[in-house]
């Protein structure tokens, strides 16, 4: 597994991380023994970034990585994220106040059985906290108690322009964010910005939520508290059929399957650091932790590649 280091923050972190929300609950067919035991297989092939936070499963994810490296703390890249206090549209001040910071921060360490967190993000960044300074004072003094080492934020769903400027301020290490061969955006302007400012790239939905590894198709059954079911709707399923059908004629003798072809897309682009991937399945920990060892992709591939971008215009069932 090769690494990358997360911007100037100094932290080697795997070019695979592990995406931790499915394991805290909320996507169907819970097992905690099997989740903890793909944290811990996918720890054995080299996976040492693990992306969590304190939304997910109401702190259940984080819970669950606290118990799956209590003995390998050392060896272990923890990064997690502080939910809104309130409203994100809301002013700084009220969203991510400088107590809330604190206090959340200091919950999630309760919850990983550790006394400190690699990195600690904003989870709903918003372009205009970006003036204001209480949720950056709370970060910084979390770091000079040790109790955070790096400092992020998360792009909003599908807006990576609104993490421009934060990117371009020097005041943070990494940007979590959307980027798949659906969603290339972040490329436009994101990138070169993280690139010229020495800031890291965390790619989260890289195989948008299962589409992108080519097993959910048209007539799916969905488990009944998997939220999927609203988001990848049938008739949504339906238009995508073609997209994944020209991304697959793509697919090489390294990357013969869609998930493979996808990952390593992501990790292709310079600007990026990581590409973390939700995988509770065993099957999916070892084909995914082997992709990051493969060879690069051709030209001619990516140039293909980029030409499948989709404006699919779909939102979250929160949004
Ligand atoms: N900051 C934010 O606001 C935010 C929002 C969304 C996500 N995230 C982070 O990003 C992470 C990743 O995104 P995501 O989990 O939404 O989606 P994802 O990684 O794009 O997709 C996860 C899905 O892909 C399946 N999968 C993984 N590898 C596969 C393979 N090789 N073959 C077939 N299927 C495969 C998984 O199945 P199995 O689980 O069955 O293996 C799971 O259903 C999250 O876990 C979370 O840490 C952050």
């Amino acid at each position: 597994m090769r690494t990358r280091t997360l911007g100037t923050s100094g932290i080697e972190i795997s070019e695979l991380g592990y995406g931790c929300w499915p394991i805290g609950g909320g996507w169907g067919d819970a097992d905690d023994e099997r989740d903890i035991r793909s944290l811990c297989d996918a720890h054995a092939r080299g996976v040492r970034f693990f992306d969590t936070a304190m939304g997910y499963g109401n702190g259940h994810s984080e819970e669950l990585i606290g118990q799956a490296f209590a003995d390998k703390r050392s060896d272990v890249i923890i990064g997690s994220k502080i939910g809104p206090k309130s409203d994100p549209s809301g002013s700084a001040e009220e969203v991510y106040p400088y107590d809330w910071v604190i206090e959340c921060t200091e919950q999630s360490l309760k919850r990983l059985g550790t006394d400190y967190l690699d990195l600690q993000q904003i989870h709903c960044w918003r372009d205009h906290f970006t003036e204001e300074s209480g949720w950056y004072a709370a970060m910084n003094k979390l770091k000079e108690q040790g109790k955070i080492r790096a400092i992020g934020v998360s792009a909003e769903c599908w807006e990576p322009n609104g993490a421009v400027r934060i990117a371009e301020s020097g005041q943070i290490d990494s940007i979590q964010v959307i980027y798949n061969v659906f969603d290339q955006q972040a490329s436009d302007k994101l990138f070169p910005a993280v690139r010229s400012h020495n800031v890291g790239i965390i790619v989260r939905v890289a195989l948008f939520e299962g589409l992108l590894a080519g097993k959910i198709r048209p007539g799916h059954t969905w488990h009944a508290d998997d939220w999927r079911k609203d988001f990848l709707t049938d008739e949504r399923l339906r238009s995508a059929e073609p997209h994944l059908s020209a991304i697959e004629q793509l697919c090489t003798n390294n990357y013969q399957t869609l998930a493979a072809l996808c990952l390593k897309f992501c990790l292709s682009n310079p600007a990026v650091t990581t590409v973390i991937a939700g995988m509770r399945n065993p099957r999916h920990v070892e084909a995914n932790c082997a992709i990051s060892d493969g060879p690069a992709l051709s030209e001619e591939t990516l140039q293909a590649l980029y030409q499948q971008a989709w404006d699919h215009k779909w939102v979250y069932p929160w949004s």
